[in-house]
C-alpha cells in the first residue's frame, strides 16, 4: 500500500438471499474495522437497498454494473441515476466476468464508465488478462488495451478506482503472488504517468483483485503499489472480509 487511502470493495456477486445478507450486514455492523481504510461492498441490485437501509454507514454500497446513458426503455438495466436516487455511491465496472461471460467490449465499458463518473459515481475500473494472454507474454498490452479504453472515454480520473483481477486468478484459489501483481500495478502506474498525467499516476489507487483471502491479503498489502483489494468469495465471509481490511499496513 502506498497510494492514498486503502480501499477495500467486497464484490457479492451474484450470491446471497434476504437472510443470508441480513446475517452478512449484522456481522459486518459488529466487526471492529480499521479506520483509515475505504470500504465499500456490492450486493445483487435486488439487495441493494435493503443493504442500505441495514448496512452501518461506516461502509458504502457499490452496484455491480450500470447502463450506459440514462434509463429508459431498456428492458433489465439499472441507471446510475436510480443507483444514486437508492444512494449509492460506487459501482463495479469492467468485470471480466462481463467481459468474458457477458460479453462487453472495452469501448462500451469506457462508456459505461464516463456515463456513470458523469452521474458522480466512483468507479472501480476492473482490469486483467487470462491466463493464456499471461502464457503468451501479453499481460500489459491486454491491460493497457483495457486502460486506454477508460483514458479515451473518462475526462477526469478523480473518481476512479482500479481494479487489477488477473482473471486466472478469479475464484480459483490461485492468487497472484504479491510480487506478480506488484509488477503489473507499477506497470499500470506507468502506463498514467505516460497517457494520463503523473498526478493521476500518483494519485490513482490501483487494488487486486482474485482469490484474495484473510490468510494472504496481509502479505500482499505490504507491497508499495496494491493499494486496497477487490474481493470476491472471501467477501461473503464478514470475518474473513474485516481481517482482509484491517490488513491495511
Ligand atoms: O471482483 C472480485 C473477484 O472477481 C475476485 O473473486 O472470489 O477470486 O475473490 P474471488
Amino acid at each position: 500500500a502506498g497510494t492514498g487511502k486503502f480501499f477495500v470493495g467486497g464484490n457479492w456477486k451474484c450470491n446471497g438471499t434476504k437472510d443470508s445478507i441480513k446475517q452478512l450486514v449484522s456481522d459486518l455492523n459488529s466487526a471492529t474495522l480499521e479506520p483509515d481504510v475505504d470500504i465499500v461492498v456490492g450486493p445483487p441490485f435486488v439487495y441493494l437497498d435493503q443493504v442500505k437501509s441495514s448496512l452501518t454507514d461506516r461502509i458504502e454500497i457499490a452496484a455491480q454494473n450500470s447502463w450506459i446513458n440514462k434509463g429508459g426503455a431498456f428492458t433489465g438495466e439499472i441507471s446510475a441515476e436510480q443507483l444514486k436516487d437508492i444512494g449509492c455511491k460506487w459501482v463495479i465496472l469492467g468485470h471480466s466476468e462481463r467481459r468474458h461471460v457477458i460479453g462487453e467490449n472495452d469501448e462500451f465499458i469506457g462508456k459505461k464508465a464516463a456515463y456513470a463518473l458523469g452521474q458522480n459515481l466512483g468507479v472501480i475500473a476492473c482490469i486483467g488478462e487470462l491466463l493464456e494472454e499471461r502464457e503468451a507474454g501479453k499481460t500489459f498490452d491486454v491491460c493497457f488495451k483495457q486502460l486506454k479504453a477508460y483514458a479515451d472515454a473518462v475526462s477526469s480520473w478523480d473518481n476512479i478506482v482500479i481494479a487489477y483481477e488477473p482473471v486466472w486468478a478469479i475464484g480459483t484459489g490461485k492468487v497472484a503472488s504479491p510480487e506478480q501483481a506488484q509488477e503489473v500495478h507499477v506497470a499500470v502506474r506507468d502506463w498514467l504517468t505516460k497517457n494520463v498525467s503523473a498526478d493521476v499516476a500518483s494519485k490513482t489507487r490501483i487494488i487486486y483483485g482474485g482469490s484474495v483471502n484473510a490468510g494472504n491479503s496481509a502479505e500482499l498489502a505490504k507491497k508499495e503499489d496494491i493499494d486496497g483489494f477487490l474481493v470476491g468469495g472471501a467477501s461473503l465471509k464478514g470475518a474473513d472480509f474485516a481481517t482482509i481490511i484491517n490488513s491495511v499496513t
